[in-house]
């Protein structure tokens, strides 16, 4: 891997893995995953909106590298985290006769790569996975932290797998071609970063939040770095959500996930949108229980708006 000037390691139970945040990223993609390509070439999970709108950027740097890239590409949106896009998926890596020392790369947003992560996990018993997070929500918390997984009948996320991937390439520029909607959503979670534990984190988001949805680089470089180093941390302390101090990136979640079953996690709902009005409601809730003031429910509502 590059020395890279921007990078924050993530400490697990099996070791550790380096995150990268650096503008261009994609473009050095094929330099940094050089040492994973056997048989020079290099098997790249993605949606089909990603693949159009970011894979000629990844494109370019394989194709002066002497690295095939090969590109499997998945259903667009919520509904390719099932069984079966992930028996396809299964069934087309073995085909290319992927092995446990292959490395798989999911290239695109949580979606894909909680579902290439879990594909990772169980194909023939673990292989290696790279993540480039190609949206906000990807870049400041879906690629850290290991958990992988599906969505059945039952419910979403209740098949899967803590499998941490080698290393996370995340590049802000990629977020260039990102729909606003879906900035906002991943926008939801980096200002959970500062209400469960950073105030001054919170008050930054105040000041600068709007430059983050913006699209100012350096805005979204300090929310992304700043985000990553929370979750990081927290998931060193408690990797499989078993202290409790996991359970605090879960804040807006209850309400927020209510919220996503009543609208069946479809576009109407996104999930940083359900988060946002989820955190708005666990703060009306505690004002109600008396254990935080009137004035920090609204100023998280002025903020969201
Ligand atoms: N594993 C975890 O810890 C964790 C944490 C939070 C959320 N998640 C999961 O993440 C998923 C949601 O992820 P998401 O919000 O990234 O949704 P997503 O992966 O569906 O991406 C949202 C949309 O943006 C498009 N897109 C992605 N990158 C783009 C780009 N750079 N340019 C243009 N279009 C782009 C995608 O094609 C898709 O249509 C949910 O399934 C959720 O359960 C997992
Ligand atoms: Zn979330």
């Amino acid at each position: 891997m590059l020395a890279c000037a921007s990078r924050i390691d993530v400490e697990h139970a099996g070791g550790a893995y380096p995150i990268f945040i650096e503008p261009g990223l994609i473009h050095a993609a094929a330099e940094m995953l050089a040492p994973y390509a056997r048989n020079d070439r290099l098997i790249i999970v993605s949606d089909g909106q990603v693949w159009a709108a970011q894979g000629p950027r990844l494109r370019i740097g394989f194709a002066g590298a002497g690295i095939a890239l090969i590109p499997i590409i998945v259903a667009v949106g919520e509904q390719a985290k099932s069984w079966s896009v992930l028996i396809n998926l299964i069934d087309r890596l073995i085909a290319l006769g992927v092995e446990r020392t292959d490395t798989i790369v999911a290239f695109g947003g949580g979606v894909v790569g909680d579902l290439t992560g879990f594909a990772a996990s169980i194909l023939k018993r673990g292989c290696t996975y790279i993540q480039i997070p190609t949206t906000l929500l990807a870049q400041v918390d879906s690629s850290v932290g290991g958990k992988t997984g599906i969505n059945v009948q039952a419910g979403k996320n209740l098949v899967g797998a803590f499998h941490h991937p080698a290393a996370v390439l995340i590049d802000p520029t990629a977020l260039d071609t990102l729909p606003e909607r879906q900035v906002k959503s991943g926008y939801a979670e980096i200002v959970k970063y500062g209400l469960i534990g950073d105030a001054g984190f919170f008050n930054w988001c105040e000041a600068h939040g709007h430059a983050v949805i913006a699209g100012d680089l350096e805005a979204r470089i300090h929310a992304i770095r700043a985000s990553v180093a929370a979750k990081a941390r927290i998931v060193a302390e408690d990797e499989r959500e078993t202290s409790g101090a996991r359970q605090l990136l879960n804040f807006g979640h209850t309400f927020g996930h209510a919220l996503e079953a009543e609208t069946r996690f479809g576009s109407a709902l996104l999930h940083g949108e359900a988060v946002a009005i989820g955190m708005k409601l666990a703060f009306g809730l505690s004002v109600e229980l008396g254990i935080c003031g009137k004035e920090d429910p609204d100023r998280v509502s002025e903020h969201f708006g």
